[in-house]
């Protein structure tokens, strides 16, 4: 198919897209109408690497993901984990498994490590706090991933090293997310955000694009509210529908639409870090690539092995389950040599100063 040429889209949403790219800013409106116009995706998607040049450099950050438990308490009527999900087979990583997965990501080169996990009541500040003040004796930096807990839990892991969370909102429309998270709150996920936020977390969160019955505006509300709370880094991924769930028979999300999204968010928070995300490379391969030049500038390669890198299974199709973490290192790092960008070697914070922070009230 013919890629959409610039001279094609109408002028009102090249100069919209000019305005994102000078100013940071653009109205609930605006955002609707850019993200609901296919012929506006290669220009956002240029404005939003020239920013990310700009803001956030050439450099990609890898940060390493060990998925060290695929038991989760909850529901979500799109995930493979949730509780009700009799078809996966569950597994639990051992401390010593964890931290020997950390000493090879430090083996890879990785500055960053992300824990990622269902939310799993067995790991208790007892046993978790212990775990990432080994990971972070390693000199890593150290993302965490586990869901929603208490702001006490939240300090203790803080204070045992943790540097950054990622706990994504999934979508503003507090009913659609509460009718696919059956039994969990909106008002307290926006509290976790708050509270991981005020700790001293760098916080990551993000949406889950198609989500059946999500409208184009939620995404533009998404888009205002992840500037209002200063958001860190952002992690957007199509939903993919997962056969053993509720939602096995929805429509997944859109490509196109995903990656308009995601470039502008770059527009509007340009100094965010933005995953290029496995599940827009499920959908379609070479997607790091495309979206490496949409705005992202991180990329999170897999470095769980052997059976759990399989059973970590959010949804169908999930790209290098049968590659190496050792694999996916170098392949990783070719395919960002071939675009003449180059893996960063530090770990990647937030980058601050050349926007104001303008946009950091949240309440
Ligand atoms: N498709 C895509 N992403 C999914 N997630 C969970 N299930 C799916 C799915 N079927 C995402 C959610 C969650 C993250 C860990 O994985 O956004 O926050
Ligand atoms: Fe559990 Fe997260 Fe999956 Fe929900 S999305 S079922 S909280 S792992
Ligand atoms: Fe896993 Fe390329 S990143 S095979």
């Amino acid at each position: 198919m013919k890629k959409p040429q610039s001279h094609s889209v109408p002028p009102r949403l090249v100069t919209l897209a000019r305005t994102a790219k000078n100013t940071h800013r653009l109205s609930r409106e605006e955002l609707t109408e850019l993200l609901s116009s296919p012929c506006a995706e290669e220009l956002l998607a240029a404005a939003a690497d020239d920013v990310r040049h700009a803001y956030v450099g050439d450099g990609v950050h890898l940060r390493g993901i060990i998925e060290f438990s695929n038991i989760c308490r909850q529901n979500c009527m799109y995930c493979g984990l949730r509780r009700d999900n009799g078809k996966i087979e569950r597994y639990r990583l051992t401390p010593e498994e964890i931290l020997d997965l950390a000493k090879k990501a430090v083996g890879y080169g990785y500055k960053t490590v992300v824990m990622q996990s269902g939310e799993d009541a067995y790991f208790t500040m007892e046993r978790l706090v212990p775990i990432v003040r080994a990971v972070k004796e390693l000199g890593l930096a150290v993302t965490l991933s586990l869901g929603e807990r208490s702001r006490e839990e939240y300090r203790a892991l803080k204070e045992a090293g943790a540097d950054r969370y990622l706990l994504r909102l999934e979508t503003t429309d507090s009913e659609l997310y509460e009718a696919f998270d059956p039994g969990m709150s909106h008002e307290r996920r926006k509290a976790c955000l708050r509270d991981l936020k005020s700790l001293g977390y760098e916080v990551g969160t993000g949406t889950l694009v198609g989500l059946p019955g999500q409208s184009v505006e939620s995404l533009a509300e998404d888009i205002l509210f992840f500037q209002s709370i200063d958001a860190d880094m952002i992690g957007i991924g199509p939903f993919i529908p997962n056969g053993d769930t509720p939602l096995a028979d929805a429509a997944g999300g859109d490509f196109h639409l995903t990656r308009r999204m995601v470039s502008l968010l770059r527009l509007l928070l340009p100094e965010a870090n933005i995953p290029a995300t496995t599940a827009m490379e499920t959908l379609e391969r070479g997607a790091r690539e495309i979206m490496l030049t949409s705005g992202c500038n991180v990329v999170m390669p897999n470095v769980t092995e052997g059976d759990a890198r399989r059973n970590y299974a959010l949804y169908p199709g999930k790209v290098c389950v049968a590659d190496t973490p050792a694999h996916c290192r170098s392949c990783m790092e070719g395919r960002i040599a071939s675009m003449g960008r180059y893996v960063a070697t530090d770990a990647g914070f937030r980058r601050r100063g050349k926007a104001e922070e303008k946009h950091g009230n949240f309440s």
